[in-house]
């Protein structure tokens, strides 16, 4: 998809100043377009150049699971305990108006080691700076550290939790202005750069929950609630192989035939359905259906099939491909039973694949990107 010249319209900001996540009703939706000459008018006179209201912020945003089956690049869910945080900081040796990254850490060594300092290569990097032009930042320079709990390429939406977790610091840095829709418009400038351009996996990293996207330009996200009294575990069986999600998007078609549009169109649909209804069962079947996406990408990650079919005979409601890959992610309603088709499907990965993998069972995040620390003084 070629990217929209999209901005974020902040003419509403003055009315989100807290650093409080937004809370959202059981269906709601977040709209936001490109600037309009008014809009763009308001926004100059409403933010300009604010001051810290913070020395340092931390925050934390999660794991997504991107497409949900059927969903391709419209549907996609936080997922709870992974993700990456970063810190932001007032950094006098840091030009005013820019961002540094000073320092890039990790859970996995080899993730860090691929990740570039260079705020304009990295996914924080370039949401943060988007951030602060967003808010006008003219007099203030900061510095980044960012630590990545999440693998590179692992299919988790790596790269939209550190774009969201540096969107959400910078933004409650300066107090917090600017609204969930306008951080997803930062965080979807650094994945236009490194994944293409597609929200599953950076508005549901911010926002939590589950998000569809319902169009691009203008941008139009709905959040749609899980029932808070129903349980519901994602197995998320990541093996030890990188699919890049460039690779992965280029195997796929430019046409698709009208049965598989009308097969796929109605399960996204009866997915979305089940989401509010808080059916796992059917939320899991809806998941497993993809005639579009899966098929092609299945074949590229080694034991995929084999792992789909073992999760199914394990019990999982549902199994497909998590975001582009290679984590496979089941769906099912009990913990246990979840660390049991985990089981099953990581012997899978090792039976057909040839692969190593590991398994966690995984809560929906219903949050989403947060301040976890700050500071006022050095
Ligand atoms: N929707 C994107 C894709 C998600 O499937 O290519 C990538 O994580």
């Amino acid at each position: 998809m070629a990217a929209p010249a999209a901005s974020a319209s902040i003419s509403t900001a003055p009315q989100l100043l807290s650093c409080k996540k937004p809370s959202f009703p059981r269906f709601s939706t977040v709209r936001c377009s490109s600037l309009s000459h008014k809009t763009l008018a308001d926004a100059k006179s409403a933010i300009t150049d604010p001051a810290p209201v913070f020395r340092t912020v931390e925050s934390f945003a999660p794991a997504t699971v991107a497409n949900l089956g059927p969903g391709f690049d419209f549907l996609g869910c936080a997922v709870d305990g992974l993700g990456d945080i970063v810190t932001v900081s007032v950094d006098p040796s840091v030009p005013p108006g820019s961002l540094s990254i000073s320092s890039i850490s990790g859970d996995h060594p080899a993730a860090v080691s691929k990740l570039k300092r260079n705020p304009n290569m990295n996914c924080a990097g370039i949401a943060g700076a988007a951030v602060m032009r967003m808010l006008g930042v003219r007099s203030v320079g900061l510095s980044l550290r960012l630590h990545k709990g999440l693998p590179l390429g692992s299919g988790l939406g790596s790269s939209a939790a550190s774009a969201a977790a540096a969107a959400v610091a910078v933004n409650a840095l300066f107090g917090g202005v600017l609204s969930a829709a306008d951080l997803v418009l930062a965080g979807l400038e650094s994945e236009k750069k490194f994944s293409g351009y597609h929200a599953d996996n950076v508005a549901p990293s911010l926002m939590g929950g589950f998000v569809l996207i319902r169009s691009y330009e203008p941008l139009d996200l709905i959040r749609l609630e899980f029932p808070s009294n129903r349980d519901l575990f994602f197995v998320l069986v990541s093996p030890e192989f990188e699919a890049p999600t460039k690779k992965m998007r280029a195997v796929l078609p430019e046409i698709v035939r009208r049965e598989e549009h009308v097969a796929n169109a109605s399960q996204a649909a009866a997915l979305v359905a089940a989401v509010i209804q808080g059916d796992v069962r059917v939320l899991g079947s809806a998941l497993s259906a993809d005639l579009i996406v899966e098929p092609k990408r299945a074949p590229l990650i080694p034991g995929m099939v084999a792992v789909k079919k073992a999760a199914l005979e394990a019990g999982a409601f549902g199994c497909t491909i998590s975001g582009s890959g290679p984590t496979a992610v089941a769906v099912t309603e009990d913990e246990e039973k979840g660390m049991q088709i985990g089981k099953k499907m990581v012997e899978a990965f090792m039976a057909e694949g040839r692969l190593t993998a590991s398994a966690v069972a995984a809560k929906l995040d219903r949050v989403g990107a947060r301040v976890i620390s700050s500071t006022t003084s050095d």
